[in-house]
């Protein structure tokens, strides 16, 4: 544990100040977090664990993380990796998936409370009873499920996709019919980008539905030549405004890869951090939108959860098979 930090000498602070928070990141707070950095590292080591982080966890937990990255990155890493135990910092359905994908790995997650409006806004018997009737209708209907799901919806659906694949994965699929679960704004931004006919499940994420249309007006009239990023989680009518809809790591490799200096990011305002640490040459505007779930992970309760082996995810062995395919399909089709 570094206890030998001063006022002067802390690094974090030096680098946590281009983030413009001082009250949340003041000298002391960047000195506890060095601390519990310290601590955190030499627990993964002890207990041969790696950290897997969402791009929009706090910027004190990415230096802690092993690696950062959207839901497919994460999904993807969370297969191959050697350790014994993989910590996800991130929401629960991100860490199911990482449990689906490495069942005999043990998968915590810091805070198991840490949920997900879209996850929560289907079940697995309600999708089924809606399958069942349209397949009446069409029998070829094929379900995909984004991520933000459930093991146990998973385990009903035929493949998944995330917001980086959602169009690939729908003109993939050998049908034409597509029940889409459960984001209706991604489903309509996956509708418009192909011929297919998408029936949308009625969820959406409480974050990005929030967001409107006119905020990002008056961003470009005080900013001409702003370049404007959009999650498809976000509503049609604020995707129109959108110069790019990118997933969260597509928002970041945007920002590195094009010339503009300064874009408005709509999207959870924590990937302002992410994109303001990752590309600090440009300039960011964030819509203030926070998503209370994904900041109930902190660092004290990282390091507990590696120090007590809690929150473990444990899924039912039959359901974690079903999910598996679902998953396993959409890395194959992506
Ligand atoms: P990404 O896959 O783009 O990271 O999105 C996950 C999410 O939950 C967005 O709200
Ligand atoms: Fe779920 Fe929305 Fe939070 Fe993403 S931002 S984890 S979709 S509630």
């Amino acid at each position: 544990m570094s206890t030998a930090a001063t006022k002067q000498d802390s690094e974090l602070f030096d680098r946590f100040r281009s983030l413009g928070q001082e009250t949340v990141y003041s000298e002391e707070s960047c000195q506890h977090i060095e601390e519990l950095v310290a601590e955190i590292t030499a627990l993964k080591r002890e207990k041969n664990a790696v950290i897997l982080a969402h791009n929009y966890q706090r910027p004190e937990i990415f230096e802690v993380a092993d690696f950062v990255g959207d839901s497919l990155e994460l999904a993807r890493r969370g297969r191959d990796v050697a350790e014994s135990t993989i910590v996800l910092c991130g929401v629960h359905f991100m860490a199911e998936t990482a449990k689906i994908l490495s069942p005999d790995k043990r998968v915590l997650i810091p805070d198991a409370r840490a949920g997900c409006s879209l996850a929560d806004s289907v079940d697995a018997d309600a999708l089924v009873a809606r399958r069942d009737e349209l397949r009446k209708v069409f029998p070829d209907l094929v379900v995909v499920s984004y991520v933000n799901t459930t093991a146990a919806v998973k385990a009903v659906t035929d493949v998944c996709c995330t917001s980086s694949n959602a169009v690939k994965i729908v003109g993939a699929v050998d049908s034409n019919n597509i029940l889409f679960v459960p984001d209706r704004n991604l489903a309509a931004y996956v509708s418009a980008n192909t011929a297919k006919n998408i029936i949308a499940w009625d969820g959406d994420c409480y974050v990005h539905h929030q967001i409107r249309p006119d905020v990002i007006r008056k961003v470009r009239e005080a900013h001409p030549g702003i370049r404007v990023v959009a999650h498809p989680e976000c509503r049609t009518d604020v995707l129109a405004e959108a110069d790019a809809v990118l997933s969260t790591s597509g928002m970041i490799r945007y920002a590195r890869d094009t010339d503009a200096a300064e874009f408005l990011v709509v999207t959870e305002c924590g990937l302002s951090d992410r994109l303001l640490m990752e590309v600090p040459e440009k300039r960011f505007y964030k819509a203030c939108q926070l998503c209370h779930y994904m900041k109930m992970i902190t660092l004290p309760g990282t390091r507990d959860a590696l120090i007590h082996g809690k929150d473990e995810v444990s899924l039912d062995r039959e359901v974690c098979d079903h999910a598996r395919a679902s998953l396993e399909r959409m890395i194959e089709l992506g």
